[in-house]
């Protein structure tokens, strides 16, 4: 699926981001497998930010988490849909890093701007909107042209 190559590429830019989880001093981690959220994410943190994802995509914790037999395997990788979330963790901490960080803050990773509700808006397929529809976009702007210097200018200047 094209998000699961994407995964490895989204790299390091880790971002937490959608609460502000600061990363301080080192505590026994409390849980197996976070590869995006902090090592030392404690129990209050780690349930607000998965209430959020509850309610950002009205879903519920099984939508990513695998069950068997009734019994929750939250630390289990199982199901795709728990990559899918961490690949949007990181892109989400991208877009808010790289277009939302006007005041230069040196913790990006703390600026949240944008939410995973500003696109999902309580369903989990935010492209299945009338809005998200293709030929609903405006075509992407015609890339820089280089000047008679043979130097390409920035095309927001005027
Ligand atoms: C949209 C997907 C999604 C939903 C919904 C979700 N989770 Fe998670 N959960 C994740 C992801 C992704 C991680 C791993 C984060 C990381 O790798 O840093 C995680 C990690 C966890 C962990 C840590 C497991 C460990 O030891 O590594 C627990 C516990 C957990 N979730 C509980 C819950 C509960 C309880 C709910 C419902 C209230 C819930 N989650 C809803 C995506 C989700
Ligand atoms: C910039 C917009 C945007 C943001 C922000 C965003 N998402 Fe998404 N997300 C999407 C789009 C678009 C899809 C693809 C939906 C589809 O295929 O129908 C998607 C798909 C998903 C899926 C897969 C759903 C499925 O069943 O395949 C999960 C899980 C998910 N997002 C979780 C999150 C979480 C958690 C956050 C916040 C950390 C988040 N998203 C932030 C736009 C966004």
């Amino acid at each position: 699926m094209f998000f699961k190559k994407k995964i490895t590429v989204a790299g390091t830019l880790v971002a937490l981001v959608v609460l502000g989880i600061a990363a301080s001093a080192p505590a026994d981690p409390i849980f197996k497998n976070l590869k995006v959220l902090p090592k030392n994410t404690t129990h209050e943190q780690l349930d607000s930010v998965m209430h959020m994802f509850n309610s950002s995509l009205g879903v519920k914790c099984g939508f990513c988490h695998s069950f068997e037999n009734g019994k929750p395997n939250f630390p289990s990788d199982a199901k795709p849909e728990k990559d899918i979330a961490r690949y949007m963790l990181n892109m989400t901490g991208e877009i808010n890093a790289k277009y939302f960080n006007s005041e230069n803050s040196t913790r990006p990773d703390t600026i949240s701007v944008v939410k995973c509700v500003t696109c999902h808006h309580g369903n989990p397929h935010p492209a299945d909107s009338v809005a998200a529809k293709p030929g609903n976009m405006p075509p992407p702007p015609p890339p820089p042209m280089p000047d008679s210097a043979g130097k390409v200018q920035p095309q927001n200047k005027k």
